[in-house]
């Protein structure tokens, strides 16, 4: 590859295919989970997710290209890590803190993604995809600062009901 746009069609094929890694993953953590208000933020990112998904699928359009999955080796990494560390944590909130913070390591591998593609779709003059970008960008930006946030507060749950008298 020698240009700018080949470039960006190979960035947005391996974001497409990171996309369904992470759907797949928080399927599987949504199962996991015991917190309702984590449940809750993973189901509502599950929707988005499918959102993204399609939206990318707008951006092959524009670029004229058929949606293709070109194995993300990042996305894939943080989700076989992410499900070694769920799988060796026995206690349930304790469980859910490691759920919370691998899900919002994802969340800002997508964060650095977009940014690199909203940049690329900048770079061309193309302003509508750009605009679907920013989209998602911004969408990854709010769920990667509420499980930011969610994961110290399990956290200190579990360490408050291990101290607890039993
Ligand atoms: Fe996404
Ligand atoms: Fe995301």
């Amino acid at each position: 590859m020698d240009t700018t746009r080949e470039l960006f069609v190979e960035e947005v094929s391996d974001a497409y295919d990171a996309e369904h890694r992470f759907l797949t993953a928080m399927e599987e953590m949504q199962g996991k989970a015991e917190d309702a208000e984590l449940k809750k933020g993973i189901t509502d990112h599950i929707a988005q997710t499918q959102d993204h998904i399609e939206w990318l699928g707008e951006i092959f359009s524009r670029l004229e290209r058929k949606p293709t999955r070109k194995t993300c080796d990042g996305a894939k990494g943080i989700v076989a890590d992410g499900q070694k560390s769920v799988g060796e944590v026995g206690a349930a909130t304790l469980r859910d803190s490691v759920i919370a913070a691998g899900l919002a390591k994802a969340e800002h591998y997508e964060i650095a993604t977009y940014s690199a593609l909203v940049a690329g779709a900048e770079t061309m003059g193309n302003e509508p995809m750009a605009q679907v970008l920013k989209r998602i960008l911004g969408q990854e930006q709010a769920v990667a600062e509420r499980l930011g946030r969610a994961a110290p507060t399990l956290l200190k749950k579990a360490a408050d009901e291990e101290s607890a008298p039993r």
